[in-house]
């Protein structure tokens, strides 16, 4: 039997934080170590330029990502690990889909209706700021999935539409020309929290209210003290179900301990008792990668090779599929 292949991007903008280790890296990597799974995880380099236009800046989070994921754990040996831009199939499949794909389905992508509406409110043209690369990002999504006829693709809740959009996009393929495609299919997982911030709402690099995945311990416990948290005094009894600190640690902890927190905030556990906990917790288990990103982060090259290494070894899957969808929709050689 083949192998599941399990696809995620992660787009490479900001500094990583705790909520895209808890939502997207760490189930991505224990996932990548199933057995009967094939993992393919890159680096959305190219989509990171539809949001971020500063080439230095571009170009370090890109790095830091792929320092990141090394660190927590991701074993490219196992892993297919990449960066979309190293993959130039994957462009050239986007333009042929892009040739395919309806424009009324882009019209209903989320990101780019918010894009409309925000300019609506500030009473901009509807058009103002926005770029093709947005308009059709969900193309080039569809075709990071697609080269690779994933089965599988883990993503947030925000991202569903849009793999839903390269399913029908493949299914539309298929009709019309050939069956190439592999319809892939959302997975959320279950379990997997979206991550709280600072502020209780969600952890998001645009709200400003994040904790920074890999920051000296001293930086983790100041942000950890900055959570918001009620009044309630040490001895009165609090809602676990409302608290970010809660949420935090359930991320982290096992099943007992996770109990026996909740049973400790019902008795009335106090705030900085509470968040000490948390910080002792979560270090314990970033203490080891973090190590290991800093020396990633030193030493580039090393991050530069494992990236290489990973892209060389896909090549001769792309270009195959590559070519079929070329055969497919008629750009042939002659003779
Ligand atoms: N757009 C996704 C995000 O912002 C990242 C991404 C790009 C992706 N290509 C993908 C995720 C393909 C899954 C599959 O989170």
């Amino acid at each position: 039997m083949t192998n599941k292949r399990v696809l995620t991007g992660i787009t490479t903008t900001g500094t990583p934080h705790l909520g895209n280790y808890v939502g997207a890296i760490r189930p991505a990597v224990n996932a990548s170590n199933e057995p009967g799974v094939d993992a393919y995880l890159f680096l959305a380099d190219y989509h990171a330029l539809i949001k971020c236009h500063e080439p230095a800046q571009v170009a370090q989070s890109s790095l830091e990502i792929a320092a990141c994921w090394l660190a927590s754990g991701l074993n490219p040996e196992r892993a297919h690990f990449y960066r979309q831009s190293d993959i130039p199939e994957v462009t050239e499949l986007a333009w042929i889909l892009n040739c395919n794909a309806a424009k009324g389905l882009m019209n209903r992508a989320h990101a780019y209706k918010a894009a409309v509406q925000a300019n609506d409110e500030s009473g901009e043209d509807p058009d103002f700021g926005i770029t093709m690369g947005l308009f059709s990002y969900p193309v080039l999504m569809a075709a990071d999935i697609l080269i690779f006829n994933a089965h599988e693709v883990p993503v947030g809740r925000d991202q569903i539409q849009h793999v839903e959009m390269a399913r029908d996009i493949a299914q539309r393929f298929n009709h019309n020309f050939a069956e190439v495609f592999t319809l892939p299919k959302a997975v959320v997982g279950e379990h997997v929290a979206v991550l709280r911030g600072l502020d209780g709402r969600k952890m998001s690099k645009s709200y400003g209210n994040t904790i920074p995945l890999f920051g000296t311990p001293k930086q983790l416990q100041k942000s950890i003290n900055k959570i918001k948290t009620n009044l309630l005094e040490p001895g009165e009894p609090k809602d676990p179900d409302e608290s970010t600190v809660f949420q935090i640690w359930a991320a982290f902890a096992g099943d007992s301990e996770r109990e026996r927190m909740r049973a400790d905030f019902v008795a009335g556990i106090g705030w900085g008792e509470a968040k000490k906990q948390l910080f002792e917790l979560v270090n314990e288990e970033l203490a080891g990668p973090r190590e290991v990103y800093l020396e990633l982060m030193d030493n580039p090259k090393r991050v530069e090779d494992i990236l290489q290494a990973g892209a060389e070894r896909l090549r001769p899957q792309s270009s195959a599929l590559l070519e079929q969808v070329r055969d497919a929709v008629g750009l042939r050689r002659y003779a």
